[in-house]
């Protein structure tokens, strides 16, 4: 046995070491081929670990970002898509569907409300396009509204998505000039009230960085029926145009006045907007929106207008039984009537539009039959029709 295989051997090499073995060459011939042995299987295994290295990297990459939806928790958290995270990600898939696909399946959705979101408007429709939201209510009146921070909210998200105008619904308002803060109102108050709504339309088009409004709505009636009329005929004209493509009214609490309207409307309102506190509740709207296919029921301050009920210990039951928060249980409540809430939600985005997933999903069933939908309005102390 030659030295090398003894050293060979010695450094339990001997696997590799048996090619020499019955070698005529020299010592150094055989350490010479040995190095070079050595050398190769050190590419091997450098080539190997480097391998697995990359491979173990792309695996654990994959499993977090490449299939998470935006809003989808992150690391188990609850909070809102952190709306720097989405470009960076680049990766991020949207099972969103657009809001005509909302509208055309009627999925049960909720819109998104931009109000008293001052200079955080901008931010928070951002994130909210970007954790899912697609319809979005705003209003040309700066008093509570911004409306420009809403076109700057939706524009952003849209390209950080890359969705089109079409995949959104947005939704604005005239506000009467008596709604409207006396230093500024967005329309010249010394003209007729069909240029207010026209001056004020195309205002909102610059706001919304866009050239048509998918809804606008006459914020609220004129206490003269004709003035009301009025404001409806300039609307109508703004659909004949192209401008607008459904108009609507909101806090109209008359049933007579909304019947007539209707009656008399060329252009018929598809959209009711109302606020919603439940012993109030006037149940010919909704029985009249449920006759009329293509006409929805909005409600807004769901929430915050009826909190006493939301924390009687029957409905706190009620929803835990169904896993949810009264909170939700509400907007499910809700949507099973056919009205759909607004929701301003600046917390509560990702855990709004969660459960939106799992009620369309069918995960989540809120009432088995009428009786448990009449229990809760009795609770709630709200009429049904
Ligand atoms: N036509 C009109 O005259 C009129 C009048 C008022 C409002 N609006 C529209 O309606 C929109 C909504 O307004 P709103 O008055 O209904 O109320 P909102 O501004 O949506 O306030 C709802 C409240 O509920 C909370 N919330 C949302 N989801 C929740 C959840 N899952 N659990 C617990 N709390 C939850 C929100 O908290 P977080 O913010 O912490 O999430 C917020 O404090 C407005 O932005 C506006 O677009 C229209």
């Amino acid at each position: 046995m030659s030295e090398f295989k003894r050293v060979a051997e010695s450094d339990h090499e001997l696997d590799f070491a048996d090619e020499f073995d019955d070698s005529d060459e020299d010592l150094s011939g055989d350490v010479q081929q040995f190095a070079k042995q050595r050398f190769r299987l050190l590419i091997i295994v450098s080539v190997g670990v480097s391998l697995s290295a990359i491979l173990v990297t792309l695996l654990y990459v994959l499993s977090k970002v490449s299939f998470l939806a935006p809003g989808e928790k992150v690391g188990g958290g609850t909070k809102n898509t952190v709306v720097n995270d989405i470009p960076k990600l680049g990766l991020v898939l949207s099972p969103t569907p657009s809001a005509s696909e909302i509208l055309r399946d009627n999925l049960p959705h909720l819109i998104y409300g931009t109000a008293w979101k001052k200079n955080s408007t901008k931010a928070l429709v951002e994130t909210a396009v970007i954790n899912g939201f697609r319809i979005i209510d705003t209003a040309n009146q700066p008093k509570h509204y911004n409306e420009e921070g809403t076109g700057d909210g939706w524009t952003s998200a849209a390209e950080i998505l890359g969705l089109k105008r079409n995949d959104f619904f947005l939704q604005t308002k005239f506000s009467p000039l008596r709604d409207q803060d006396s230093k500024n109102v967005p329309y010249n108050k010394s003209e007729s009230l069909p240029d207010m709504i026209y001056q004020s339309a195309h205002g909102s088009l610059l706001n919304l960085q866009t050239d048509y409004l998918d809804a606008l709505m006459l914020h609220s009636p004129y206490k003269k029926f004709d003035d009301t009329l009025t404001a409806w005929r300039a609307m109508e004209s703004l659909v004949d145009d192209g401008i607008v493509l459904q108009i609507g009214i909101s806090n109209c609490y008359k049933f007579e006045t909304f019947s007539k309207l209707y009656e008399m409307a060329r252009i018929k309102p598809q959209i009711l907007q109302n606020h919603l506190k439940t012993i109030n509740f006037d149940p010919q709207f909704l029985q009249f929106t449920r006759d009329h296919p293509g006409m929805q029921y909005q409600a807004f301050c769901t929430l915050t207008s009826n909190k006493h009920h939301l924390q009687k210990k029957e409905i706190r039951e009620l929803a835990s039984r169904k896993g949810l928060s009264t909170q939700l249980y509400m907007y499910g409540f809700l949507l099973s009537l056919g009205i759909t809430p607004l929701d301003g939600s600046k917390t509560h985005q990702v855990e709004d539009l969660e459960f939106l997933r799992k009620l369309r999903g069918g995960e989540i069933k809120i009432f088995e039959n009428e009786e448990e939908i009449n229990e809760m309005a009795e609770l709630l102390e709200m009429k049904l029709p």
